[in-house]
């Protein structure tokens, strides 16, 4: 079995089924602010479950790319993966009453619940449509409850009406058989598991249930069905394989790193993370020391303190990039980000790597505490996996210390900039989050600080436009007098690159096309396309800028604003200096109309 066979059967089996193929959602969840990653199928569907009027199908199946952090110690053995592909069919909307109607319909669009979803299952499974595998092998288990959740005895009846004995049918306890939410709050329920000759492939899961920010479980009004299927793993049963790592999803990788004679686990989380780098680095994030780009500098930083490996690390990036190019569409420049974000990478942290090994060596202790890895880090740049792989085996680092030092330094952050914010438009006045302006500016210098806001949207639309669709906001500061914008590049900007960002930009302002706001729900508006920096900073109900009208759209962000009303007011638009913000991040000061 191949993996692009795997996945054509799946989606063909479902959509046999009246299921809707849907795309997957990026790596980043557009609108779930309390979760870093996208780590399960369900995610980008979780409104539908209360809200099922909003997907137009009732039944969905994907193929969703997922990345999990809580995993990512374990990553070497033989199973753990921090990227990893999710097969899932899903449905929403699901009510005892609409029961038997879904049942006479089941040809049309219509939700179903545990008997379609476990029969499906299980016949995916063992029929020659699908992976044909002896019943013999197969086990599975059901929620068993616990004090106020009953035992799930209606998936326990079904599996019996298939004819699974009843000693091949395990109970499970909450840990193991009850899933979600994901985030802070969101659908949840009982679940139940197939296991082939003890490993578990697939996860069925019932939201039955909601749970609120107070962590209270209430039944939901509309039940619904999220399936995951992790491709690795079943890729690997499928052919007879003890690991994901012997599979065609690996074996290039590993080749390409025996010849290092690395340590078995070193070249596993080598393959593992270098998926990750990737997919990462396609959703425009950058390495940094906070929250996902910290995320991804733990990635980078892990591979490349193996000896050896920094030099082979594009040519093991593009055997990922060939491995996933019929199946994922990547980013348009993104193997050129790729290249230098690596490069820039290396440079930065092999300055301090050799002091820091030097440090770590004579640190000669068994225990690491959480504020010396900490300290570590930030003093050498190790992050602490890396940690942890110089230490050995023998000597114990308190992560979760570790990782109350890294937030606790993380807010501390936060309420810097906080000050730091308050501080600026406190005393100066300006444009807040809600689109209020302070009444400390006078007239003439708040109709400067509108044209120079409305200018930075069309500046960022214009350096895309110029440089690249890859290029990313990365702060902005709107005053009279000014406009600064900081954005992702690699390099100065040519005298001829700059020349063609003001003309573009006051082309637009000669059309003088209106600009324009709507309010809309922050995942339609991200969906829809709309640039937001920081998207988890906005407000679930948002406003979206447009610039242009239909059919002539030229740029549409998520904003607070206020803005002109016709791009003709701002007059003139001319860079007076371009220069290096920070590694990677470029800073443009610009004025607009008689400024200069
Ligand atoms: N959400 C469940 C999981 O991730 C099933 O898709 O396992």
């Amino acid at each position: 079995m191949t993996s692009a066979k795997l996945r054509k059967i799946f989606i063909d089996f479902f959509e046999k089924r009246n299921h809707t193929k849907h795309a997957p959602s990026s790596l980043v969840p557009l609108d779930d602010p309390s979760v870093l990653f996208t780590t399960a199928g369900m995610q980008q569907f979780k409104q539908f479950y209360t809200n099922p009027d909003k997907s137009k199908s009732k039944r969905l199946v994907t193929i969703q790319p997922c990345f999990r952090t809580s995993d990512i110690d374990e990553v070497g053995d033989d199973t753990h993966l921090t990227f990893f592909e999710m097969l899932g069919n899903f449905s929403f909307g699901y009510t005892e009453a609409n029961r038997s109607k879904s049942k006479e319909k089941n040809q049309e669009n219509t939700s179903y619940f545990k008997e379609d979803a476990i029969q499906w299952a299980w016949d995916f499974v063992t029929s020659t449509q699908g992976l044909g595998i002896d019943p013999a092998r197969i086990e599975v288990s059901v929620f068993r409850g616990e004090k106020n959740i009953p035992l799930d005895d209606e998936s326990i009846r079904i599996w019996r009406k298939i004819g699974v004995p009843n000693e091949k049918i395990k109970l499970g306890t909450r840990e193991d058989n009850f899933w979600g939410p994901t985030g802070l709050e969101g659908p949840c329920g009982p679940t139940t598991e197939l296991y082939v000759d003890g490993i578990e492939i697939w996860n069925l899961v019932f939201n039955e249930y909601y749970q609120d920010a107070d962590g209270n479980l209430i039944p939901a009004q509309y039940k619904g069905v999220d399936t995951g299927m992790g491709l690795e793993r079943l890729l690997a049963v499928l052919n007879g394989k003890k690991t994901v790592f012997e599979t065609e999803l690996y074996f290039d990788l590993i080749e390409k790193l025996r010849p290092l004679g690395l340590a078995k686990e070193k070249e596993r989380i080598i393959a593992d993370h270098v998926k990750g780098i990737i997919f990462l680095i396609n959703e425009n994030l950058e390495p940094g020391n906070l929250g996902r780009e910290y995320i991804l500098r733990r990635l980078l930083r892990r591979v490349m303190i193996i000896e050896g490996v920094y030099a082979q690390l594009l040519a093991l990036c593009n055997l990922v990039f060939e491995m996933y190019q019929t199946q994922y569409r990547f980013n348009p420049g993104v193997q050129e980000r790729l290249t230098s974000i690596l490069e820039r990478e290396w440079i930065q942290f092999s300055k301090t790597l050799e002091k820091g090994k030097v440090y770590i060596s004579k640190l000669n202790t068994t225990r690491l505490s959480g504020e010396e890895a900490f300290r570590i880090y930030s003093t050498y740049g190790i992050p602490i996996d890396a940690q942890k792989d110089l230490l050995g085996d023998a000597t114990v680092v308190d992560s979760a210390g570790f990782e109350r030092e890294y937030l606790a330094s993380f807010e501390a952050h936060r309420s810097v900039s906080r000050a730091g914010v308050a501080q600026k438009f406190g005393g100066h006045g300006l444009i807040t989050k809600g689109g209020e302006i302070s009444s400390d500016l006078s007239p003439q210098e708040y109709e400067k600080a509108l044209r120079n806001h409305t200018a930075t949207h069309l500046l960022h639309a214009a350096l895309r436009a110029v440089l690249g669709e890859y290029v990313q906001q990365k702060g902005s500061d709107v005053a009279p007098e000014r406009l600064r914008f900081d954005f992702t590049y690699e390099r100065a900007l040519t005298e001829e690159e700059k020349k063609r960002v003001e003309a573009w930009v006051n082309a637009r302002i000669k059309e003088d096309v209106p600009v324009n706001f709507t309010q809309m729900d922050k995942g339609d508006a991200l969906r829809s396309g709309a640039l937001a920096f920081f998207p988890e900073r906005y407000p679930q109900k948002c406003k979206v800028y447009t610039i242009g009208d239909q059919g002539h759209q030229i740029s549409q962000e998520l904003c607070g604003g206020p803005h002109v009303t016709h791009t003709s007011e701002i007059g003139h638009f001319a860079i007076t200096s371009e220069k290096s913000s920070s590694a990677g991040v470029r800073r443009i000061k610009a004025v607009t109309s008689n400024q200069y």
